[in-house]
C-alpha cells in the first residue's frame, strides 16, 4: 500500500496547512517562497520589521524569539502545522515542550534545534557519543581556566562562544601573548552573555566542505531515507563565507567518509528536512566540525546547480514529499556586501552583471546594510568549478550598493 502523505489546504482558509518560520533571512526567504509554491500558508517572524523572508510570506511578526513567553503567545496563537527554525538565537526549550505536548512538528526535532544552538552540546554529541573525528577541544568559562585549555589544546587554535554564528567573537589564537585579548573578543561576540567558549585544536586541512544531507521520506512506504548533495566546496573569511561552488572535487575513500559522518549525526538528530554538514578534509580523512538543521549559506550555489535547490529540498522534506538532489550543472555563487553601513540602499550595475547569459543574482531586500552585511548573492554556471568561481565573483563585483 502507498502511504498517504501530508494534505494541503487552502492559505488563508480554515483549511490552511501553515508553517511558522522563526528566523527571518535570506536562507529563509527561498524556503518560503518554495512552500507558497506548494500552497503553504507561511508565517515569518524575526527581531526586526521587513526580514526578507516577511517580504514574502502571507504574515509575518516582528518580536523577540529568545524570549520564551513572547515565543509561546506566538505560537499559541498561529497554531502552526510545523514550525521552522531558520535561526539559532531562539528559546528552544519552549520548542521541546511543543513537540512534546503535540502542539506542532518542530524542524526537523526539537532535540536537533536544541542541540544544534550551542556548540557544546553538538560538539559533545559528535565526538563524544557519536565518536567521529573531531578537532581537539576544550571548553571554558572563566578567564583562568580559558588560559589552560589554550595551553592544553595548544597553538594555533580557534575560539568560539558556543552561543555564536558566523564568525561571531571568534578568532585564532597564534600563541599565549594573545590568548587574553581572545578572551575580552569572545564575551562580546556571543549570542547570549553565557561566557562560554569552545576552544579548538587547528585542523591543517586540505578544503573544507558542506555536504547538503537530506531526510526526507520514501514516497511509497513513508520511511526517512538519507541522500545527499554533491560536496559544496567554500572560501571562509572571518568565519563567515565569501565564495562556494559545487561539485567540489575529493577521492572517493574522502567522499565516502563524509558521507558517513553526515548519516552517523543527521540520523542521531532526526526529524525530516536538509541539514548542512560542515566538514574539513585533507586527503582521504575527514573530520566533522559543525552541522546546520536547515538550509546552509554556502548551499545558496544550488539555486543555480541543481534540479532542486537547498530550499526546495528544505520544503519538500518538511512536507513529507519525495526529493530530487542531483545537480544539472557546476555552479559557483559569490557573495554581495553592503560596503556601508546604511539603510535605504540602491542596487546598480545589474544589466551588465547578468550580460553573461549563466549568471543569476538574488538581492535579498534588507532593510538596512552594515560593512560586511551579506545583501545578495550572484551565481553562475560554467563548465568547471574554477571558472564557475570566476564568474560568480566578477558578477558579485559588477553590482555596486549605493547609498540615497
Ligand atoms: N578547528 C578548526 N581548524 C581549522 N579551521 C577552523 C576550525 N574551526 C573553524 N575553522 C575555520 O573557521 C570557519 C568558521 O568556523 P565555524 O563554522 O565553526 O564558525 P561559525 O561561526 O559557525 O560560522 P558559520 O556560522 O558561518 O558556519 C570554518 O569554516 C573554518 O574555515
Ligand atoms: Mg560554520
Amino acid at each position: 500500500m502507498i502511504y498517504m502523505s501530508v494534505t494541503i489546504g487552502t492559505p488563508l482558509q480554515p483549511s490552511a496547512f501553515k508553517v511558522l518560520l522563526l528566523g527571518s533571512g535570506e536562507l529563509g526567504k527561498e524556503v518560503v517562497i518554495s512552500l507558497q509554491r506548494l500552497g503553504v500558508e507561511v508565517h515569518a517572524a524575526d527581531r526586526y520589521d521587513h526580514a526578507p523572508a516577511m517580504q514574502v510570506a502571507h504574515y509575518s511578526y516582528t518580536l523577540n524569539m529568545a524570549d520564551a513567553e513572547e515565543l509561546k503567545q506566538l505560537i499559541e496563537k498561529i497554531k502552526p502545522n510545523l514550525i521552522v527554525p531558520e535561526i539559532e538565537a531562539i528559546a528552544t526549550q519552549v520548542l521541546v515542550d511543543i513537540e512534546q505536548q503535540n502542539i506542532a512538528t518542530v524542524i526537523p526535532s526539537a532535540k536537533a534545534v536544541n542541540l544544534t544552538m550551542n556548540r557544546e552540546g553538538i560538539r559533545r554529541l559528535a565526538a563524544e557519543e557519536l565518536g567521529l573525528p573531531t578537532s581537539a577541544y576544550r571548553f571554558a568559562d572563566s578567564l583562568e581556566s580559558f588560559r589552560a585549555a589554550c595551553d592544553d589544546i595548544g597553538y594555533p587554535n580557534f575560539v568560539k562562544p558556543v552561543m555564536s554564528s558566523s564568525g561571531k567573537g571568534q578568532s585564532r589564537v597564534k600563541s599565549f601573548d594573545e590568548v587574553d585579548a581572545a578572551w575580552e573578543y569572545a564575551q562580546t561576540g556571543g549570542r547570549v552573555n553565557q561566557g562560554k567558549v569552545i576552544v579548538e585544536s587547528q585542523i591543517d586541512f586540505d578544503f573544507e566542505i558542506t555536504l547538503l544531507t537530506v531526510r526526507a521520506k520514501n514516497a511509497e512506504t513513508g520511511e526517512i531515507e538519507t541522500q545527499y548533495c554533491d560536496a559544496i566546496g567554500h572560501r571562509q573569511d572571518s568565519g563567515d563565507y565569501v565564495e562556494s561552488w559545487q561539485p567540489q572535487a575529493m577521492t572517493p575513500a574522502a567522499l565516502e567518509e563524509a558521507k558517513r559522518i553526515a548519516h552517523k549525526v543527521t540520523t542521531a538528530l532526526g526529524g525530516c528536512g536538509i541539514f548542512g554538514v560542515e566538514l574539513f578534509v585533507k586527503g582521504d580523512k575527514v573530520w566533522f566540525s559543525e552541522v546546520s538543521p536547515r538550509p546552509h549559506d554556502t548551499g545558496l550555489v544550488t539555486l543555480a546547480s541543481q534540479f532542486q535547490s537547498e530550499f526546495e529540498l528544505h520544503a519538500r522534506a518538511i512536507l513529507g514529499l519525495p526529493v530530487n538532489t542531483s545537480r544539472h550543472s557546476v555552479a559557483a555563487s559569490a557573495v554581495i556586501y553592503a560596503g556601508v553601513d546604511d539603510t535605504n540602499l540602491s542596487f546598480s550595475g545589474l544589466n551588465l552583471a547578468l550580460t553573461n547569459p549563466n549568471t543569476d543574482l538574488r538581492l535579498f531586500g534588507k532593510p538596512e546594510g552594515f560593512k560586511r552585511r551579506r545583501m545578495g548573492v550572484a551565481t553562475a554556471r560554467a563548465e568547471t568549478t574554477d571558472q564557475a568561481r570566476e564568474l560568480a565573483l566578477e558578477t558579485a563585483s559588477l553590482v555596486s550598493v549605493k547609498q540615497n
